[in-house]
């Protein structure tokens, strides 16, 4: 009996470590992704509109970290664990969602998903946009 009481136990830690680590599957190549769009203050006022419409509700007033209260933590978009990934991070995760995020793929255009990674970037003055190369590309 003990011993079955000391396997649960352990195999509890186990599962709640597991699922406390940032376990987001991102693929080399998406990390690195960059937006073929402007960042600029229209741009990122497209993301504003869309964000209230459709993140606000768990990730709250940006800078105000009033996001829902939920496990994992929505977190706050203006905080450091938003600004600390890469543009291909963001866009990724918005894309395809993980547990209670859910995935916007289906709901939005990669420009729109764009928009929203520039709203995300506003809010941190350090911020300069990284312009991938475009040599090459046929229009
Ligand atoms: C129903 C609640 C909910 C909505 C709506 C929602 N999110 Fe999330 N979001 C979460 C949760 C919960 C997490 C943490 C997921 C995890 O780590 O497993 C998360 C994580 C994220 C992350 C990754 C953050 C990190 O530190 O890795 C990004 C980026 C993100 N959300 C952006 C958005 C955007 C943009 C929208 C709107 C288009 C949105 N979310 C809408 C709940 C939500």
């Amino acid at each position: 009996m003990t011993r079955i009481v000391l396997i649960s136990a352990l195999s509890l830690v186990f599962v709640s470590f597991v699922y406390s680590q940032d376990d987001w599957d991102i693929p080399e190549k998406d990390k690195e992704n960059l937006s073929i769009y402007m960042f600029d203050e229209d741009f990122a006022l497209e993301g504003e509109g869309v964000y209230e419409n459709s993140c606000m509700s768990c990730h709250g007033n940006p800078g105000k970290a009033d996001f829902s209260i939920m496990v994992p933590s929505p977190g706050d978009i203006a905080g450091q664990d938003f600004q600390n990934q890469t543009d291909g991070e963001l866009f990724y995760k918005i894309k395809t969602g993980k547990g209670s995020m859910p995935a916007f793929e289906d709901a939005f255009s990669q420009e729109e998903i764009w928009n929203l990674v520039a709203y995300i970037r506003s809010f941190n003055p350090k911020y300069e946009q990284e312009i991938p190369n475009l040599e090459g590309l046929k229009v």
